[in-house]
């Protein structure tokens, strides 16, 4: 079964590693069948209702995408062939003639012409004469046209709620501290470190908490790291306030006082030695002593994901780490951030 997830285009690959990452946590068996631009096409083997329960869970987790669509039909972006399209899908696998429509299109970057408005009337109007009633304000069936590199057409069966992220702005936490990722980031990564509900998720530079906000909203047991004492009760002031299972300790990342291989997850920020803070000899030191107690700390076969202004491949090598996957995200001008996926070899 195709299944279509709407991506935010926040980034070029993060988005489908996030998606990819939160299908194999939900336990879902797929391939990947397209990916075109903001728009990543699986195709999902099992049991519809079940699959679609496990991709509620997935869109409750990702932070990048808009909606996941069970694909009915594919086309190029004419107006003719999306109409013929829309004229030959049996509509009665998607809703039944007691349930309500909306068609809702999205144009992505110049790839059609198309007036969205007058692409999501004619589409609704080949299924009202199917025998469908339309509601434009309180559909009970959603139906997108993602208009980019291909039009997808079909009903949306999960949908991101991106407000959430707007509320947990770092200006709007209880504690704020500049130099933090913004939380649709922090969940993303948290995500392709492929934690899960219990895990225990570490950050050994947790700043003002960022990233184990969004860990602990997952159901990872969180544990943070924070040399400077003024800062690790802000972050403890921030995981008191969303919840969760969580631990902060004031102390180094360079020598973290727990036994080896007793993590499941690395996610961190470390300084880059510009605005946040160094307590370390260098950088240098800093950076190889932290990679080291961080591949000492997970356990085999787990994940870390380090965002670094520098490149930090050296020292991840140096201590044993496998890299997987590096993906660099311009923030501004002058900043752009590598992000760095790490793998502890079983
Ligand atoms: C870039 S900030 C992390 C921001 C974080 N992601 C957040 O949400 O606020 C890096 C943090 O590492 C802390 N730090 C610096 N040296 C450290 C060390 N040796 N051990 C632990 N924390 C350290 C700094 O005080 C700073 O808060």
């Amino acid at each position: 079964m195709l299944y279509a997830f709407e991506l935010s285009g926040e980034h070029d690959s993060i988005p489908v590693i996030e998606a990819y990452a939160c299908m194999e946590i939900a336990g879902l068996k797929f391939r990947e069948y397209a990916i075109l631009d903001q728009c990543l096409i699986v195709d999902i083997e099992g049991n519809i209702n079940e699959i679609e329960t496990c991709l509620q869970y997935v869109a409750e987790r990702v932070a990048m995408s808009h909606h996941i669509i069970r694909v009915a039909g594919m086309c190029d972006t004419s107006a003719e062939n999306i109409l013929k399209l829309a004229d030959d899908i049996d509509y009665s696998k998607y809703l039944n003639t007691e349930q309500t429509f909306v068609v809702r299109a999205r144009k992505i970057k110049n790839y059609s012409d198309i007036k969205r408005e007058l692409i999501e009337g004619h589409v609704g109007g080949r299924i009202f004469r199917k025998g469908f009633r339309a509601n434009l304000k309180r559909p009970e069936v959603k139906f997108r046209l993602i208009l980019g590199e291909k039009c997808v057409f079909g009903p949306i069966v999960a949908s991101v709620n991106r407000s959430v992220y707007e509320k947990r702005l770092p200006h709007k936490k209880p504690f704020f501290y500049p130099g933090v990722l913004m939380p649709r980031v922090a969940r993303a990564l948290v995500n392709i470190s492929k934690v899960k509900k219990d895990e225990v998720l570490l950050d050994p530079f947790c700043g003002t908490a960022g990233i184990l906000v969004e860990g602990a909203l997952v159901g990872a047991r969180v544990i943070g790291i924070e040399v400077r004492s003024m800062i690790a009760s802000g972050a403890l002031t921030n995981l008191d306030y969303f919840g969760g299972y969580y631990n902060i300790i004031n102390g180094d990342a360079c020598r973290v006082p727990f036994k080896d291989e007793c993590i499941d997850a690395i996610v961190t920020d470390p300084p880059y030695g510009r605005s946040a803070a160094i307590k370390a000899e260098s950088l240098h030191h800093l950076y190889f002593n932290s990679f080291r107690e961080m591949y000492r700390l997970l356990r085999k076969g787990k994940f870390a994901v380090v965002v670094s202004e520098i490149d930090i491949s050296f020292f991840a090598k140096e201590v044993g780490f496998e890299i997987i996957d590096e993906y660099s995200q311009r923030v501004h001008r002058s900043l752009t951030r590598r992000i760095i996926l790490l793998y502890k070899k079983k």
